[in-house]
């Protein structure tokens, strides 16, 4: 298997947890290159379910390594409580890797992220508040704390009173929260670093040792293109990059051992938290209805309500070439059978123009009202087919259309939630 990065085409709860958990197997490492426990995707083995944040979809296979890589932030309460929740159910996690250079996700970070949304007022932003905005921030300006601090309690110290003479003010005098003392957070953060020793690593060095040795990796994106920190709707976005350029930075495997970008896109589009969204249905509608509730839209890590909206061609088109895309697997494409026919948007209309790539512009995106080309739909249950070609003439002529916006092929189809509810029809 070469080695491939799996990316999310749209606004992020594509189904990439499901797609990885799929191909993770056929690798020797899975890699986290960005994102914190922000994410969320559950996967289900035999009659048990395991929400993971954290930790990489590799954990579920003995053989696979899974690394946390450099470019993650680790909330390290999350990730030893998902570390518990595998000992208890007899899943080893003794091949998971956790960079040293990976940031940590402290107590202020969340207050951060919860304040400053409250500060933003109706321009919010919609974050997770898990603190990764505030995390990456303090990535940037130097005075963010690494894995490898934890191991270090004289340094830890040291870092952190550099950190606290920074933030404590902005706590205080702007957002009129508590402050911290050092003593405070050692006491909490300094049990985890025992526990977390025999994890981190030099996870880059890890990684391209195994490459060497000709083994494959797969990088396991998080959120998605649109939420991408450089390629997103900015400042509706997420902090860190997405794309599939990220897995280089994110883990410090170079670029020429990369052989495959798959990308995941759903059949129709979701997004959560604020910013533009071209397709957008009204929950109240039918068909917004229809494709929240077949699809059950609903946040894995907040339980949020989803926005969903007919599947954006251009936006298929512009993630394919923003993470120069090899493969697609399309999912969820079961919940179309609902509909006589569906809308699928070629291009947008701005003011008169039409577009067919996501325009740079902020204000031009956001005036952009979606060009549908309407398409028959199969009317019926697909959720048992194995086969591309069992499939109903409408669902593969709408397969089709998707390769052909994205100029992409569709190397997976998936049907339904379950592994085996997946068509491969090119993947290797
Ligand atoms: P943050 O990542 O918590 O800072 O949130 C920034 C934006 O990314 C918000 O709109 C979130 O709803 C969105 N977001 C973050 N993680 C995910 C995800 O895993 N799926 C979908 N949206 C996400």
């Amino acid at each position: 298997m070469s080695s491939t990065v799996l990316v999310g085409t749209q606004w992020g709860d594509e189904g990439k947890g499901k797609i990885c958990d799929l191909i993770a197997g056929d690798f020797d490492a899975v890699v986290r290159y960005q994102g914190g426990n922000n994410a969320g995707h559950t996967i289900v083995v035999g009659d048990r379910k395991y929400g993971l944040h954290q930790v990489p979809s590799g954990i579920m296979y003995p053989q696979c390594v899974s690394v946390i890589g450099n470019g993650c932030v680790v909330n390290p309460k999350v990730l030893l409580e998902e570390i518990d929740m595998f000992e208890a159910d007899g899943i080893s996690t003794a091949n998971l890797k956790v960079s040293g250079n990976a940031h940590i996700i402290m107590p202020y970070h969340m207050d951060l992220d919860g304040a400053s949304e409250a500060r933003l007022g109706k321009n919010l932003i919609g974050t997770t508040k898990r603190g990764i905005g505030p995390c990456y921030m303090h990535k940037m300006e130097r005075i963010g704390l690494r894995m490898q601090d934890l191991l270090d309690e004289k340094i830890f110290r040291e870092k952190l009173e550099t950190a606290l003479s920074r933030v404590n003010p902005e706590l205080e005098l702007i957002y009129g929260l508590p402050t911290y003392t050092v003593d405070q957070i050692c006491e909490e953060y300094l049990p985890y670093a025992e526990r977390l020793r025999p994890y981190i690593c030099e996870s880059g060095l890890l990684l391209n040792d195994m490459i060497d040795e000709g083994k494959s990796i797969l990088f396991e994106g998080a959120q998605a293109t649109l939420l991408d920190i450089d390629h997103g709707t900015y400042p509706f976005v997420t902090s860190s990059n997405c794309t599939a350029g990220g897995a280089v930075t994110g883990s410090g495997v170079g670029m020429k051992n990369i052989d495959r970008v798959l990308g995941i896109c759903k059949a129709y589009i979701t997004r959560v938290g604020s910013g533009p969204m071209p397709t957008e249905l009204s929950y109240e509608s039918e068909e917004g209805h229809t494709l929240t509730e077949v699809g059950y839209e609903y946040g894995v890590t907040t339980g949020r309500r989803r926005r969903v909206g007919w599947l954006d061609g251009v936006i298929a088109n512009y993630a394919a070439r923003v993470n120069g895309l090899t493969d697609l697997a399309i999912t969820k494409l079961d919940v179309l059978g609902s509909f006589d026919t569906i809308k699928v948007c070629v291009a947008y209309d701005c003011d008169g123009t039409r577009y067919t790539s996501v325009p740079e512009h902020q204000s031009v995106f956001h005036h952009a009202k979606p060009v549908y080309e309407e398409v028959p739909g199969w009317r019926c249950d697909i959720s048992g087919v194995r086969r591309f070609e069992d499939l109903p003439a409408e669902a593969r002529a709408y397969v089709e259309l998707m390769e052909d916006l994205a100029h992409t092929r569709a190397s997976f189809v998936s049907v339904g939630p379950d592994r085996e509810q997946t068509i491969n029809r090119f993947w290797k």
